[in-house]
């Protein structure tokens, strides 16, 4: 039967990396939102068009691998620099964008089993999931793990830099009027913050089973 899994929480919870796991080992879907608010804005970027403009047609595809096409041509890597984040976050807080990427996330979830992640799974697109998950961890430990991951790819990190781009992003996330961040009435809180991804994600399996 299928079954739907929402993992809501704020940036750099561990959302994505425990949400991929958990599809490959119960043979589900995953879906990133993030990545489709990613998309839009760098349509905007690129386009130097309006966010209302770029939103009427666009053709955002997500594939099994979790590889993300835009207009066709993939995008996974361009969609992950700060600029992006930071479009992203700004993007979101519009009603005609969060309009048309509910419409094509429901789509998405019609089609099997799927565990979606993002900021508004749980009380917005798929209000009537199996299992909703909230996924946090402070903002040092989101700060710390997204530090260590730039400096793991050798990339330039400065870790206050990073932690004040997590601050602005929670608040733009949690107090944009249409759909903020917030945790569903029947979700699961999980503190990841003293928690390894593993235990994360056998915690999530357990409360699946
Ligand atoms: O999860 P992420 O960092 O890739 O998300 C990028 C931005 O998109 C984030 O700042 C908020 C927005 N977003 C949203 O508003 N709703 C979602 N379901 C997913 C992401």
């Amino acid at each position: 039967m299928k079954k739907i899994i929402a993992v809501d929480g704020p940036a750099g919870a561990g959302k994505s990396t425990v949400s991929k796991i958990v599809a490959a080992r119960l043979g589900y879907t995953y879906i990133d939102t993030g990545a489709m608010y990613r998309a839009v804005a760098l349509k905007v970027l690129q386009s130097g068009k309006s966010a209302e403009d770029v939103t009427e047609n666009i053709d955002i595809k997500l594939d099994e691998a979790a590889r993300i096409f835009l207009e066709g041509r993939e995008v996974t890597k361009e969609i992950r620099t700060p600029e992006v984040s930071r479009g992203a976050s700004e993007v979101a807080k519009f009603g005609f964008v969060r309009k048309k990427l509910t419409e094509l996330q429901r789509a998405m979830a019609a089609r099997g089993s799927v565990i979606m992640d993002g900021r508004d799974i749980g009380t917005q697109v798929l209000p009537n999931a199996d299992l909703k998950i909230f996924l946090t961890a402070t903002v040092e430990e989101r700060a710390r793990r997204r530090f260590l991951e730039l400096k793991e790819k050798n990339l330039a990190a400065d870790f206050e830099q990073i932690k004040k781009e997590i601050i602005l992003r929670d608040k733009q996330d949690t107090e944009r009027e249409i759909a903020p961040l917030a945790q569903a009435e029947d979700a699961i809180l999980l503190d990841s913050t003293n928690l390894t991804i593993e235990e994360v994600v056998d915690k999530i399996l357990e409360l699946a089973e």
